[in-house]
This record gives C-alpha cells, structure tokens and sequence, in this order.
C-alpha cells in the first residue's frame, strides 16, 4: 500500500509499506522509517492511545496513529467536515493511498512533528488546577457519584491537540484558547471541590473565550478520548449569563 506523507518543505513522498494484519499507522511508519528512510520525523510515546504524542492527520482527519489501523482507513474518500457548509462539501481525499501530514494550526518543526507550545501556552492559561476554600479537613474532600460523573468525562484528556488540530476558530484566530484548554477550564469550575469558580468565569468570558466558539461541534466529533469540549463552552456561555442576571437583581 502506498503511503503519501507530507516532508517538511512541504513536498510529498511516497513509500511502498508492506502492510500485515492490524497494522497501525504508526507500525507503518515505524516500517518506513527502519527500512526505507531513516530521516523520516514522527512522535509517539506509548504506542496505547494514552499519552496523546502521535496525533497525526491522516487521510485529512485528525487521528491517533497508534490507534488507527490502516485495514481500517485504506481507500477512505474523504469529505470536506460540515464546518465548510451543509450544501458544498468537497471531497479532500480521492486515491487509494494513505495520506499522513502533520496536524494543523501548529507550526510545524520537522516533518510530521509540530510544535505543542501554542495549545499548551493557552491550557496553562487557564489555570488547571485545583484551588481549595483554604480550610484544613481531617479527611479527603469527596465527591458525590453524581458530582464526579460531571467532570469526569473532561478529566480524560489527554492533551493530544487534536481537537486544536481540527477547530475552524483556531485556524483563523491564534487568540482562540481552543477546545482542550476550555473542557479544561469546565472540568474545574464544575468541580464542587473547587472555591475559585468566579475567577474561572472571568478567564473565558473574554472576546477572544467562549464567545469566539462557532458551536460547529468539529472538537467533539474528533475527540479520541470522548471530551465534549463545546458541552463546556456551552456551559461557559449559560453560566456567564446567570451570573451577570444574578448581579443586575
Ligand atoms: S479534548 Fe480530546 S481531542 Fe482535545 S486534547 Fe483532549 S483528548 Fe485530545
Ligand atoms: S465547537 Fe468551538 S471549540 Fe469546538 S471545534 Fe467548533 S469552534 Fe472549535
Ligand atoms: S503513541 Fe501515545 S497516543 Fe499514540
């Protein structure tokens, strides 16, 4: 099978990869790399859809490449996502061969490797962690089930970018926070532990915060780990409106 894979001057090659059963994108790479060009660039870490480094567009959607298997994707046609509008949906991909390229909306350091920086400067910027109320308690400070399970779902990111990767807003407007950093940001106010929850309201509603989210659901569509992002934004924007209700009467 061929695999077509964008080079950092951004020129196109093409390698021939033996595939077998299960192979995963990331296994093909790792075949090209050993057998046929040794200068190819890529990351990974675990190689089990955990640590989020391989996150890669293949076939023009943004992915996991350990956790895509080539049987999986060979021959895909791929269409435009519907953020380019319901009635004219190009197709992005035609042929048989795979096509890897590097994640957008980062800039790019070798090959299939991009820099991080940008989506991580924005996570920090939302503060995530924890603030308690200051007071000392003899035991933990728990969670009902029914408080946990409304966090717990944005706790399972693993900051792989891709919905950084795959967020219209992000691509035109590098003051967008973007997806990850706002689940973030939700999975802290919403945290009952939490005492700072004001200050987390005053973070994201700012021009370029929530507001700036076009809803388009493009995030949780490509989320690996099943974070809906633009639940949180949503919920960003409802809360932002009680409190400022709450402070008129
Ligand atoms: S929200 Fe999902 S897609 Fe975005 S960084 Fe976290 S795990 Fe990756
Ligand atoms: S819903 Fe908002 S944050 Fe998510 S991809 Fe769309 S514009 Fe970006
Ligand atoms: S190598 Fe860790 S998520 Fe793919």
């Amino acid at each position: 099978m061929k695999f077509k894979i964008k080079r950092s001057d951004g020129h196109f090659d093409i390698f021939e990869v033996k595939v077998t059963p299960h192979m995963s994108v990331l296994e093909a790479l790792f075949q090209i790399q050993d057998e046929q060009d040794s200068t190819l660039a890529f990351r990974y870490s675990c190689r089990g859809a955990v640590c989020g480094s391989c996150a890669l567009l293949i076939n023009k959607k943004q992915r996991l490449a350990c956790r895509t298997q080539v049987s999986e994707i060979a021959g895909e046609r791929v269409l435009a996502p519907a953020a380019f509008g319901p009635l004219v949906r190009p197709l992005l991909k035609t042929g048989d061969d795979i096509l890897i390229e590097p994640l957008p909306n980062l800039p790019v350091v070798k090959d299939l490797i991009v820099d991080w920086e940008p989506f991580f400067k924005h996570y920090r910027d939302m503060q995530p962690w924890f603030i308690g109320n200051g007071t000392k308690t003899e035991t933990e400070m728990l969670m009902s089930q029914a408080d946990l399970e409304k966090v717990e779902k944005y706790a399972a990111c693993i900051q792989c970018c891709i919905c950084y990767g795959a967020c219209p807003v992000v691509s035109r407007n590098k003051d967008f926070p973007g997806p990850a950093a706002l689940a973030k940001a939700w999975r802290f106010y919403a945290d009952t532990r939490n005492s700072d929850t004001e200050a987390i309201l005053k973070r994201v509603d700012i021009k370029n915060g929530v507001w700036a989210c076009n809803e388009v659901y493009r995030c949780v569509e490509v989320c690996p780990k099943k974070v809906p992002p633009t639940n949180a934004i949503t919920g960003f924007m409802r809360n932002i409106i009680k409190h400022k209700f709450k402070a008129i009467f």
